[in-house]
């Protein structure tokens, strides 16, 4: 079998739009919902990037639903709520899933992280055979770390190949130098098996060379290539001329 057959663990999301109950209202009046075709899925990486507030968020937790999570985030086993704020959206979506089903697996949700290291705690305080939880994160309570360690170590002690990752903004907590760290992980675990689906405004992050990039706008979800993203033009602009850019945004004479 084929690397990517074997990591193909979801191939496509497709929305039923005939069965939706109504365009206007949240999150069936969101453009990229409302204009969602099929969406293929890259059998090593995929990346949902664009601006604030079009959706990818309330996509990926639909995508993460239909493919078994808690909307809370967490691995396929946590099964926990502390509140239930997920949209409606994953009724309507069709996700089609490959041969194989995924050995390991994790929604990680930036908002809900906290929830999770709760969780993790409240188990260990149980009697249990079978070792700590905590263990599998690197031993050291996801509180006690700062938010960049935590998930870091979350990411290099308990994603284990074979599986499904499924993140919202993993960037958020981690400096550059460990977002290349990060890119050098997935690769580890992209040999491994195991497929990503990953919200981001990271150009460091979305710059995985086996990938899909796909950007969210008013006028629905393009693919793209990573120097034709808004997100890394923007940045380069930045970097190559700073002055300039500075100037324009401060209306200087
Ligand atoms: N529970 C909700 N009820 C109503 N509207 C919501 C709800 N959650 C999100 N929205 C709205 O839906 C839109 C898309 O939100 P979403 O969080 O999916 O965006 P996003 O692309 O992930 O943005 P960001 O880059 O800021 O994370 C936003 O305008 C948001 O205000
Ligand atoms: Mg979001």
């Amino acid at each position: 079998m084929q690397l990517s057959e074997a990591t193909q663990y979801i191939k496509t999301a497709q929305l039923l739009r005939d069965q939706i109950p109504s365009k206007s209202r949240y999150p069936f009046h969101l453009p990229v919902v409302n204009m969602l075709e099929k969406l293929s899925f890259h059998p090593q990486v995929t990346y949902l990037i664009g601006e604030n507030g079009m959706g990818k968020s309330t996509l990926l937790e639909a995508i993460a639903i239909s493919a078994g999570f808690n909307p809370e985030g967490g691995t396929f086993n946590f099964n926990f709520s502390t509140h239930d704020s997920h949209s409606e959206l994953e009724k309507y979506l069709r996700v089609a899933k490959g041969v194989l089903r995924p050995k390991d697996g994790f929604f990680l949700r930036a908002e809900t992280y906290y929830n999770v290291a709760t969780h993790i705690e409240e188990l260990d305080n149980e009697p249990s055979f079978d070792g700590k939880v905590i263990d599998q994160f690197g031993g050291v309570s996801l509180h006690e770390q700062s938010h960049g360690e935590s998930f870091f170590s979350a990411f290099l002690h308990r994603f284990r190949g074979r599986g499904l990752y499924i993140m919202d903004e993993p960037e958020a907590a981690l400096s550059p130098l460990r977002q290349l760290s990060m890119l050098a992980r997935i690769h580890e675990l992209v040999h491994e098996e195991s497929q990503f689906i990953i919200a981001t405004h990271s150009p460091i992050l979305m710059a995985y060379p086996n990938s899909i990039i796909y950007e969210f706008s008013q006028n629905g979800i393009h693919k793209r290539e990573l120097e034709e993203t808004n997100h890394y033009s923007l940045m380069k602009q930045f970097f190559d001329d700073r002055e300039r850019l500075l100037h324009h945004l401060f209306h200087l004479d």
